[in-house]
């Protein structure tokens, strides 16, 4: 199976004026300037992109946007393109967080026409799929995730599933402080790795990194991140101060190496 490099994302949301991402930005990456053993992501808001991008010059740290417009220009007002995200220096785009989907009705068919359009513009899609409490309770999760990881990747070649990165949220899981266990995490993330496998061969599946986020916090990354499938993590809450978020990166390092 092949080493997968885990991968650590801040999802900032909608907070940070300029001079506090600044400061957010500059202080994660100073620990991590030079760190080759995990990719660490940060996703400011989009007035912030340009001033963090700034700030990550010559780093190992990369940017981050949390959504984009499929198209690349046109009468789409309030929304940003690839081309656009390209421009500030992004290098990653969150797509269809469960946040977009319950708000702002991103469903399974925009989702793929966002993959496609970062696929086509070099951006390296962190693509979002969980279920609510509601659908868990009622035994529909394996279906829900099915759906939308089917939907999401309908049409993608296997090149461009292999430089997805998935991420596995329970939508009960955010911002509520209550995770899900290792073990209820590690189970979806193998079937989510087993469902890729059926669409684009075990090689590729084996590659694909999966993240997990929903109340990741430093008390409790180590354990999730010894698991198997488990490669990574999609931090919201946690990733605002800089202490817990390097707490987060140093704890996930470690654990993988000792996996
Ligand atoms: P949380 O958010 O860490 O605050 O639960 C995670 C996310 O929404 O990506």
């Amino acid at each position: 199976m092949d080493v997968r490099k885990p991968i650590i994302a801040g999802n900032w949301k909608m907070n940070c004026i300029i001079d506090e991402a600044l400061v957010l930005a500059n202080e994660i990456n100073r620990a991590f300037v030079d760190e080759n053993s995990c990719d660490v992501v940060l996703c400011p808001p989009f007035t912030a992109l340009l001033e963090v991008s700034e700030v990550l010059t010559d780093s190992n740290v990369s940017l981050g946007a949390q959504n984009m417009h499929w198209e690349a220009q046109g009468a789409y007002t309030g929304e940003t393109s690839a081309p656009m995200l390209i421009d500030t220096g992004c290098k990653y785009v969150i797509i269809g967080h469960s946040e977009r989907r319950q708000f702002f009705a991103e469903t399974n068919a925009t989702v793929n026409k966002k993959i496609k359009a970062a696929m086509q513009n070099k951006l390296i899609p962190i693509v979002c799929v969980g279920e609510t409490l509601a659908e868990r309770e009622s035994n529909k999760t394996f279906n829900v995730i099915k759906e939308q990881v089917l939907g999401a990747f309908a049409g993608i070649s296997n090149i461009d599933a292999s430089n997805v990165v998935l991420a596995y949220e329970p939508v009960w899981a955010i911002g509520t402080g209550k995770n899900a266990t290792s073990k209820q995490a590690e189970e979806v993330h193998l079937f989510i790795r087993n469902l890729m496998a059926e669409l684009y061969g075990r090689e590729i599946a084996d590659s694909i990194r999966i993240q997990y986020g929903g109340s990741v916090k430093a008390e409790n990354v180590e354990e999730l991140m010894k698991e198997k499938d488990i490669d990574g993590a999609l931090v919201g809450g946690a990733s605002l101060k800089a202490n817990s978020f390097i707490e987060i990166i140093r704890k996930s390092i470690k654990a993988k190496k000792s996996a």
